[in-house]
C-alpha cells in the first residue's frame, strides 16, 4: 500500500481526525534546544550546556528577564535526549534522573511561574532519533496522558524508527489522544519530513486538521548553506506548501540559528526576514545567556516579529528570481499592508536593485515603505515609482509597505455637509 492510500484510508477511520485545541492562531515563538545543544548529555564534563533541567531553567530565566516573553517568545522547548533510557515500571516515559532530578512537572511549574510554556519531544516509533524510548502505537495514549499530567503545553512528535503505516496511524492517534487529555497542547508533527514533504505523499489539508504545525523538510544546521537550501526548497515548492498554512496550522522550516556561529549579521537578518515572510515558527536555537547585542537586536525586531505574527496568517511567497541572483519575496498583511524582502544571493558587493511596486503586483496608489532593519521610512512612493534598494551580499532589505490614504479634503460648501453625513450615517 502506498502512502497516499494509507492517508485516504485513515481519513475514513471515524474519530481519527480533528485537532480541536484552538492554539497557535499565529506561528509559535520561543526557544528550542536542538540545533544549538543537540544531544550533549555529559553533565560532568559540560554542566553548563548539557541537556538538563538547569539548561531549560537558564533559558526560561533569560526569556522572562531579557524582554523576550513580552515580544511573544513564550515556549521553552525540550528536544531529544531528555529521557531515561528505560520507561518506568508503570510503563511511562521518565526523564533522566541525574539530569532532571526535579522531574518534568517541577520544571513545567518553574516555566509557568515565569509566564512561559513548556514544550517536550517524543518520537512516533520504536526509539527517538538519538535512541531514547520511542512512542509505539500502544503507548500513544499513555504518553499523551503523561505529558498532560506534567503540565506540558506543546509536543514535538518526531518520526524516526517507524514505517509509513505506523506513522499514518500514529500521528492522528496522538492528535486524538492529546485532545482527550482536555489540556490544550500544541501539536507539531514531523511526519511530512519523513515522507518527502510533498503531495501526493503528504495530504496537507488532512494534516491541517490533525496538527498545529509540521516539519516539512531537512533539519537546519548552523550555516548559510543550510538556510539557503531550506529557503530554496520551500520556495520551489510554494504552490503546494503556501496554501497549507493558516491560523492554527503552519509549515515549519525549522529553527532560527541567529546568534550562533554560522551566519554573518547580514545572513542573520536574512533568516529573520524570510522566516517572517514564510509565517514560520520563530524558535531560536541559540545560547540566550551569551547572545551578542547584534543578534538580539535582529531577533527582537518588533516589525519583523509583527510581520511574522500577522493575524491574517497568510504565508508569503517568492515572487521573482532575477538573473542577477536577486530574489523578491512578498507577504500580504492586515490593514492592506504588505511585507517585501529583497534578497541578494550574490557574492560580490552591495547591489543596487531597481524595481517598481506595480511590477510586484501592487495596485495603483500611494505608499510608504518602512525599512525594517534600518528604521528609515521611504515616503512618496507610488505604484509606478522606480525605487532602488542597496542589498548586501547574502543579505536582505525588508520593507513593510502600507498604502497612504489621501488626507480628507475640506468639504465644498454645498450646504449639504457630505462628510458629516458619511461620518454619522445620516441619510
Ligand atoms: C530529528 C528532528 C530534529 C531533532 C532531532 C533529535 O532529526 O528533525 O529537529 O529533533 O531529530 O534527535
Amino acid at each position: 500500500m502506498g502512502y497516499f492510500q494509507v492517508f485516504l484510508l485513515l481519513a475514513l477511520v471515524p474519530g481519527s481526525t480533528g485537532l480541536d485545541n484552538g492554539l497557535l492562531r499565529t506561528p509559535p515563538m520561543g526557544w528550542m534546544a536542538w540545533e544549538r545543544f543537540r544531544c550533549d548529555i555529559d553533565c560532568r564534563k559540560d554542566p553548563t550546556n548539557c541537556i538538563s533541567e538547569k539548561l531549560f531553567r537558564d533559558m526560561a530565566d533569560r526569556l522572562s528577564e531579557d524582554g523576550w516573553r513580552e515580544l511573544g517568545y513564550e515556549y521553552v522547548m525540550i528536544d531529544d535526549c531528555w529521557m531515561s533510557m528505560q520507561r518506568g515500571s508503570d510503563g511511562r516515559l521518565q526523564p533522566d534522573p541525574d539530569r532532571f532530578p526535579g522531574g518534568i512537572a517541577n520544571l513545567a511549574r518553574y516555566i509557568h511561574d515565569r509566564g512561559l510554556k513548556l514544550g517536550i519531544y517524543a518520537d512516533m516509533g520504536s526509539a527517538t532519533c538519538m535512541g531514547f524510548p520511542g512512542t509505539t502505537l500502544d503507548k500513544v495514549e499513555l504518553d499523551a496522558q503523561t505529558f498532560a499530567s506534567w503540565g506540558v503545553d506543546y509536543l514535538k512528535f518526531d518520526g524516526c524508527h517507524s514505517n509509513a503505516i505506523e506513522q499514518s496511524i500514529g500521528y492522528p492517534l496522538m492528535s486524538k489522544a492529546l485532545n482527550l487529555t482536555g489540556r490544550p497542547i500544541a501539536y507539531s508533527c514531523s511526519l511530512p519530513a519523513y515522507i518527502g514533504g510533498l503531495p501526493p505523499n503528504v495530504n496537507y489539508s488532512y494534516l491541517g486538521n490533525i496538527c498545529n504545525l509540521w516539519r516539512n523538510y531537512d533539519d537546519i544546521e548552523d550555516s548559510w548553506a543550510s538556510v539557503q537550501s531550506i529557503l530554496d526548497w520551500f520556495s520551489t515548492n510554494q504552490d503546494d506548501l503556501q496554501p497549507a498554512a493558516g491560523p492554527g496550522h503552519w509549515n515549519d522550516p525549522d529553527m532560527l540559528i541567529i546568534g550562533n556561529f554560522g551566519l554573518s549579521l547580514d545572513q542573520a537578518q536574512a533568516q529573520m526576514a524570510l522566516w517572517a515572510i514564510m509565517a514560520a515558527p520563530l524558535f531560536m536555537s541559540n545560547d540566550l545567556r551569551t547572545l551578542s547585542a547584534d543578534a538580539r537586536a535582529i531577533l527582537q525586531n518588533r516589525v519583523a516579529i509583527g510581520i511574522n505574527q500577522d493575524p491574517r496568517g497568510i504565508q508569503g511567497r517568492r515572487l521573482l528570481q532575477e538573473l542577477g541572483h536577486i530574489e523578491v519575496y512578498w507577504r500580504p498583511l492586515s490593514h492592506s499592508a504588505n511585507a517585501l524582502v529583497f534578497l541578494s544571493l550574490r557574492q560580490d558587493m552591495p547591489y543596487l536593485y531597481r524595481n517598481s511596486l506595480a511590477n510586484l503586483n501592487f495596485p495603483a496608489g500611494s505608499f510608504e515603505a518602512y525599512d525594517v532593519f534600518s528604521g528609515k521610512t521611504l515616503s512618496g512612493l507610488t505604484d509606478h515609482t522606480i525605487f532602488t534598494v542597496s542589498i548586501n551580499p547574502s543579505g536582505v532589505v525588508m520593507w513593510y509597505v502600507y498604502p497612504v490614504t489621501q488626507p480628507p479634503r475640506p468639504p465644498k460648501d454645498t450646504g449639504r455637509y457630505p462628510y458629516l453625513r458619511k461620518k454619522y450615517r445620516m441619510s
